[in-house]
């Protein structure tokens, strides 16, 4: 029998990379995988993208864009351990895939461009990996260019994340100064050559190291930096793990220097899948990585895969269990109790550049189960259909958008499509008290074009989203049922549902929020609704 401490699952990492737009995600999963061995060739990631895009019509879009919308899982192997990287899209026009996908993850990696320190889109999905708590390892990248200085990135990061910063390296100057950055832990230096990549370390401080870096000025104030660096303090493994203090590690991912070291560090520190919170027959309960009953949840679901088929893969992480392929799943029960069970014939295992049939999964891997449209974001699956987890939860679009159709006649058939493209998680559906209206909500603005589009191809609908006279939506909640009554009733004009029959305010700013909020002190008005 295998004991806990041999169990596979141990040996898993799942995690994702977060950073703005042009900051190098791209190429850091690149030669992460380049490094760990995974591909064999830079501008395979790319590639392989390219051909999955052309498979699909709709995601003609991806293509016009030059992006994906899709997030996808990679896995490659280092050091006996087996990395799952949950993929995220990377440009502005970001969707609540990239906010899902990190609820999947049990660690993230935040690239941060030299230059630039954090921007708008790295603290948006800061915040995500805030609710969760999860881990975050932060990566300054590109210093083979001109940087910031790395004290006034450190500073920043401490300031707008709230996070005690601890620099595991420290880079010696950058751009064409660039020589290399330290190990405060070994107190060796690693030497940056002209052609990228990286020398034998150097003692810290050694005459090799001086001779190494060239100018004796920057030796010396260079090594004053190095012992103001250390003033930062000792690592913390605890405080990391509980979402406190981030390590910060340095490189150029272009130039494949520090992308080793990055990896060993997530070998090192990212957590290993851990027990959940659920529910067992509505009861509170936990789940551990070893655990013999199989249980998981779906974070992601990719459909149109090929557009002559309805078909979606879902995107399992698995929790707990010993999975084998042909298994049976049972999805956790709706409010009515009703539950479905799925044969898993053909899950997907993706590695960097194939897709491979899984025999075998344990808790941390990601399997994809193809599916015609039974699976839905947020379904809790197990052997026993009894376990549940809390869900996905859903985040306030920051884009609200009207559907009207060019034939009105067809507002049932619309209103069906975009429910079920809601349930699939492509966008939000919020149907207002009062009228006929449908409102849709998105937190990109692609989100939308992918579903007007698909709307077209798949329900031969032509539907123009217009600008809603709402701007924000929240949702209303109270422990107070009688006061959430009231508000509703009163306010009917302002009040919708989604999906699930949840009460949503909407509103035309932030300030007719904080005004109902300053009116009804029993409700509280969420920007991030938790699944039950
Ligand atoms: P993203 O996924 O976060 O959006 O970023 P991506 O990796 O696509 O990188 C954005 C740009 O930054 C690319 O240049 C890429 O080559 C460059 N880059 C990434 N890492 C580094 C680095 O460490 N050093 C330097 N100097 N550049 C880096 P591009 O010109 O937009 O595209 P390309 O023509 O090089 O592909």
């Amino acid at each position: 029998m295998t004991k806990t401490s041999d169990h596979p699952s141990n040996s898993r990492r799942v995690f994702a990379i977060i950073s703005h737009p042009d900051a190098g995600k791209t190429t850091l999963t690149e030669n992460m995988l380049l490094a760990a061995g995974a591909i064999h060739a830079a501008g395979q990631v790319a590639a392989r993208g390219q051909r999955r895009r052309t498979q699909s019509d709709w995601m003609k879009i991806e293509q016009e864009r030059g992006i994906s919308v899709s997030s996808s899982v990679m896995t490659f192997e280092h050091r006996d351990l087996v990395f799952n990287l949950l993929d995220t899209p990377g440009h502005e026009d970001f969707s609540e895939d990239t906010y899902r996908t990190l609820t999947a993850a049990d660690c993230a990696v935040m690239v941060l461009d030299a230059a630039k320190g954090i921007e708008p889109q790295t603290l948006k999905l800061f915040e995500v990996c805030r609710l969760r708590d999860i881990p975050i390892i932060t990566f300054v990248n590109k210093l083979d260019r001109e940087a910031r200085e790395v004290f006034d990135t450190l500073a920043e990061i401490e300031d707008k994340l709230a996070l005690d910063v601890v620099p595991m390296q420290w880079p010696c100057a950058s751009g064409r100064r660039f020589k290399g950055m330290a190990d405060l832990a070994s107190n060796m230096f690693l030497p940056f050559t002209a052609e990228g990549e990286h020398g034998a370390a150097l003692a810290l401080g050694s005459a090799e190291m001086a001779a190494s870096i060239d100018d004796q000025d920057l030796f010396e104030e260079y090594s004053e930096e190095v012992e103001l660096a250390r003033e930062y303090g000792e690592f913390n493994e605890q405080s990391f793990r509980e979402g406190h203090m981030t390590p910060v590690y340095f490189g150029s991912a272009l130039k494949k220097f520090g992308v080793l070291q990055l990896i060993d560090a997530l070998a090192q520190y990212a957590p290993k899948p851990q027990i959940e919170k659920c529910t067992k027959n509505g009861q509170d309960a936990t789940v551990a990585p070893t655990d013999k009953t199989v249980s998981g949840f779906v974070f992601k679901v990719q459909a149109n895969m090929d557009p002559n088929h309805r078909d979606r893969v879902a995107f399992l992480r698995l929790s707990s269990g010993v999975f084998k392929r042909g298994m049976k799943l049972k999805t956790a029960g709706n409010k009515d109790g009703a539950s479905k069970t799925i044969s898993v014939h053909n899950p997907i295992l993706f590695f960097a550049q194939d897709r491979e049939l899984a025999e075998l999964a344990y808790a941390g891997d990601v399997i994809g189960i193809p599916n015609h449209g039974v699976l839905r974001v947020g379904d809790s699956l197990s052997e026993t259909g009894k376990i549940k987890f809390a869900g996905i939860p859903n985040f306030a679009p920051e884009l609200l958008r009207r559907a009207r159709l060019s034939d009105p006649l067809k507002a049932k058939h619309l209103r069906k499509a975009l429910e079920s493209l809601a349930e699939e998680g492509v966008t939000q559906l919020f149907k207002p008290a009062m009228g006929s209206d449908m409102i849709v909500g998105a937190v990109g603005s692609l989100q939308i074009d992918v579903m007007a589009e698909r709307i077209k191809t798949e329900y031969g609908l032509e539907v123009v989203f217009e600008q809603s006279m709402y701007q924000v939506a929240r949702w209303a909640v109270s422990d107070d049922d009688d006061a959430l009554q009231a508000f509703i009733d009163k306010n009917q004009g302002a009040i919708a549902e989604d999906l699930d029959g949840a009460p949503v305010l909407l509103a035309k700013s932030q300030w007719d929020v904080s005004y109902a909020a300053d009116k009804n002190p029993k409700l509280r008005f969420l920007k991030i609704k938790e699944r039950s």
